[in-house]
């Protein structure tokens, strides 16, 4: 009988898409970053059960894919935003008013120093240091978009954009 994902157990439908990528990356247990930045890529975060159960699919003590994980300040065990807004806020981007966007971005996405995601899950910002772009100061990278010589009408317009566009998106005109 053919085998269809409906027919598989739960724990493997669940999982469906970790279990791709362990085949990606042949279920070798030396390639642990690699598979935990894929999943990352997917889930934007680390899910603990996702953890858990690549510990034990790669037969690997489940302390050791948490170490790796908690480890680099790369990875994330908590849920961020569609888009993650990374401010720098280095020597060259903090003397070009760097934190005038970061009072922007806190303000109009209701964020603050305790709180970095917003309620729909739409944005995360992220306080970072020098990007290594200081003759763009300062600088916002906006998931993989870099935005050099940013000031605050700018980061407005570009919020504004984001903002209209998931509109859209919601309402279905867009995909
Ligand atoms: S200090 Fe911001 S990119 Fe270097």
């Amino acid at each position: 009988m053919k085998s269809t994902l409906t027919s598989k157990p739960p724990e493997v439908r669940r999982f469906q898409k970790v279990n791709e990528i362990l085949d990606n990356f042949g279920n070798n247990p030396a390639r642990l970053i690699a598979i935990l930045q894929s999943v990352q890529e997917e889930y934007r975060y680390l899910p603990e059960p996702v953890l858990s159960y690549i510990a034990t699919s790669l037969s690997v003590p489940r302390a050791r894919v948490f170490g790796v994980a908690t480890f680099y300040a790369h990875f994330s065990l908590e849920p961020k935003g569609k888009y993650i807004i990374r401010v720098c806020d280095g020597t060259a981007c903090h003397v070009n008013r760097s934190q005038s966007l970061l009072d922007l971005i806190e303000k109009r996405l209701k964020l603050n120093n305790k709180k970095s995601t917003t309620d729909d899950m739409l944005f995360t910002l992220e306080k970072v240091s020098c990007l290594g772009a200081c003759g763009l100061a300062p600088v916002v990278v906006i998931n993989d978009r870099v935005y050099g010589q940013v000031n605050t009408d700018k980061l407005g317009q570009v919020l504004d954009g984001i903002l209209l566009e998931e509109e859209r998106r919601g309402t279905g005109e867009i995909e």
